[in-house]
């Protein structure tokens, strides 16, 4: 069709009252409205700018504004209709209010062991005990001489150590140590009498696993080191804290035993309530205890004339399975989220 700007004037105006009566809802409407006027090969008004050439001179100018505000107008409907179509998929599809809230996010806890340990620490820090570190990685020496293990004594076996390196059998052999009490060697080493600390940490053994056996556990080593120490000082500190452990009602047994380093030597028992046990529950070994050894501290080099002392340990994952009524110590170490969050 042959254009003049007269024709041009009024098919812009059609054009201009169709695009406003247009609605357009569905994703294929909006991309057919998009190449019915707006298309590069074949849409109208691309089209309609190819007219402005063939007309007079003193026409171009006003049919280019004319078609441009068309343009525009065009421009503006799609605009509006594809931002209205984002939001419609964002409510439909992303967003459903009616949904409940989620009300956890993943929010960590403390693990049983982690628990037990707090509040095993926090317990003697109140009693003026200062806390103590000492490696995981020992030498024969810390671990067993100077604690006055003798030379033929069975912990010191490949059945119950963890030995990294074999060295000669005396004094340079490696280990992961058996328990914590070589870090009272490294106090007393380190410094002077006196000494009222703990020293909380893992301690390894050349187990068979268990229920109730793990070839790694905790424990808390205490020492106190003074002038005029007694075993009553001992009893009246353990019985203290195993009520502020398990509680005031709580059944203790103090008994006679033996360990090379403490003279004499003891270990507490609670007694454990279970409801289907024939005789109503049973004794549970807590800790070991004694006053320390004379040996022991002439290795280290305090005159066991002017000064006696006490230690005892404990293990942590037995009070903890006893506390949280944990059946088997293996989960303790499994991370199991299904495990863990219930603490
Ligand atoms: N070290 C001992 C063990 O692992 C526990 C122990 C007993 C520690 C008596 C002590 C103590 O300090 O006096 O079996």
């Amino acid at each position: 069709m042959e254009h003049t700007l007269h024709t041009l004037k009024s098919t812009v105006s059609d054009l201009t009252q169709e695009i406003s009566a247009t609605s357009l809802l569905a994703t294929s409407e909006v991309e057919e409205f998009r190449i019915r006027f707006l298309g590069q090969k074949r849409g109208v008004i691309t089209h309609l700018f190819k007219v402005i050439p063939t007309l007079p001179k003193e026409d171009r100018r006003e049919a280019g504004q004319l078609l441009n505000s068309l343009r525009s107008v065009a421009q503006s409907k799609l605009d509006s209709a594809n931002l209205a179509g984002n939001q419609l998929t964002d409510h439909s599809s992303q967003i459903d209010l009616t949904l409940p809230g989620r009300q956890n996010q993943w929010r960590g806890s403390l693990h049983p062991i982690t628990l037990a340990l707090t509040k095993i620490t926090n317990i003697f820090y109140r009693m003026g005990f200062t806390i103590a570190e000492g490696p995981e990685i020992e030498d024969d020496w810390h671990n067993f001489t100077a604690l006055n293990f003798p030379d033929d004594h069975p912990a010191r076996d490949m059945q119950d150590t963890l030995f990294i390196d074999e060295g000669n059998p005396d004094q340079s052999r490696i280990m992961m140590r058996t328990h914590t009490s070589p870090v009272q060697i490294r106090m007393m080493v380190a410094g002077d009498p006196p000494f009222r600390l703990i020293a909380p940490g893992r301690v390894y053994r050349n187990e068979t696993i268990t229920y109730k056996s793990y070839c790694l556990f905790h424990q808390v080593e205490g020492l106190v080191i003074d002038e005029g120490v007694t075993m009553a000082d001992l009893k009246t500190t353990i019985y203290s804290f195993a009520h502020a452990f398990f509680g005031k009602n709580v059944k203790l047994r103090y008994r006679p035993s033996f360990f090379p380093f403490t003279e004499p030597s003891a270990e507490l028992d609670i007694w454990w309530e279970l409801p289907d046990h024939p005789d109503g529950g049973r004794w549970m070994e807590v800790l070991g205890s004694g006053m320390v050894h004379p040996n022991v501290l002439k290795a280290v080099g305090i005159d066991p004339e002017r000064y006696t002392g006490y230690a005892f340990g404990m293990g942590v994952e037995r009070p903890a399975m006893l506390h949280y009524d944990i059946k088997d110590i293996r989960t303790l170490y499994e991370n199991d989220i299904r495990f863990l969050s219930q603490f």
